[in-house]
């Protein structure tokens, strides 16, 4: 069995456990993300990826005009973004994929691609093979915008996610140590054209185009 999909079944098998109790154990991280949910949304149009869908929270901030497809790995994740797709004001379709190989997915597909908090959970060697899907899958013009979790320069601030870093991996399968960004830049089909903060030096706003 390769490393991919021994690291794959292993989330999988994580997020099978998890989501029994996902939007408990999140809630206090919930409540900082709802705020930021629906600015993140609210320029996002046309055809849409969302990776990582999760229990979907993000699923009722999608404007009307935008078709939806909704990813996941976890069967059990995706169960719970079946309810919550019943909020969404979008045409919603979701499925399980695995966003390292969209074997489902045509290519020049998407005007955006979305995702809050798969690529801190993605592991490293995992990364550059969804980021080179992500930019199979968008149009040619289309946009990106990936939020992620990482460590802060400053070591007061760091000590304390390295207190709660083994809970966070233990459960989510999270990391605060991937290097989403630098693959990001490695990629020869998207090109990154904004980063920002949403929360001093942790949680990671990246943004861009696909060039081709
Ligand atoms: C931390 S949760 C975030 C969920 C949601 N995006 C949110 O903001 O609440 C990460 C999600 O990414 C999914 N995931 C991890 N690796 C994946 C992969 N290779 N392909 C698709 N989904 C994946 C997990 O199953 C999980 O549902």
């Amino acid at each position: 069995m390769s490393l991919m999909r021994q690291e794959n079944d292993f989330l999988q098998a994580k997020y099978g456990i998890t989501a029994w109790c996902y939007d408990i154990l999140d809630y206090p991280w919930e409540r900082q993300y709802r705020r930021w949910r629906p600015e993140l949304l609210k320029d996002i149009r046309g055809e849409v990826l969302e990776a990582g869908v999760g229990t979907g929270r993000n699923l009722k901030y999608y404007r009307p005009d935008v078709h939806l497809t909704g990813i996941d790995l976890s069967p059990a994740m995706l169960k719970r973004a079946k309810k919550r797709a019943g909020d969404a004001q979008c045409q919603v379709s979701l499925k399980q994929e695995d966003a390292t190989l969209l074997s489902s997915i045509p290519s020049n597909q998407f005007d955006w691609i979305f995702s809050t908090f798969i690529c801190c959970v993605m592991p490293d060697p995992l990364q550059p093979m969804a980021i080179a899907q992500f930019g199979r899958v968008l149009k040619p013009g289309g946009r990106f915008r990936l939020l992620e979790m990482i460590y802060s320069q400053n070591p007061k601030e760091r000590k304390k996610q390295e207190l709660f870093a083994p809970f966070v991996e233990k459960v989510f399968g999270a990391r605060f140590d991937r290097n989403t960004l630098s693959y990001l830049h490695e990629s020869d089909r998207l090109k990154v054209t904004n980063t920002t903060f949403l929360k001093k030096d942790i949680y990671l706003l990246m943004e861009g185009v696909c060039e081709k």
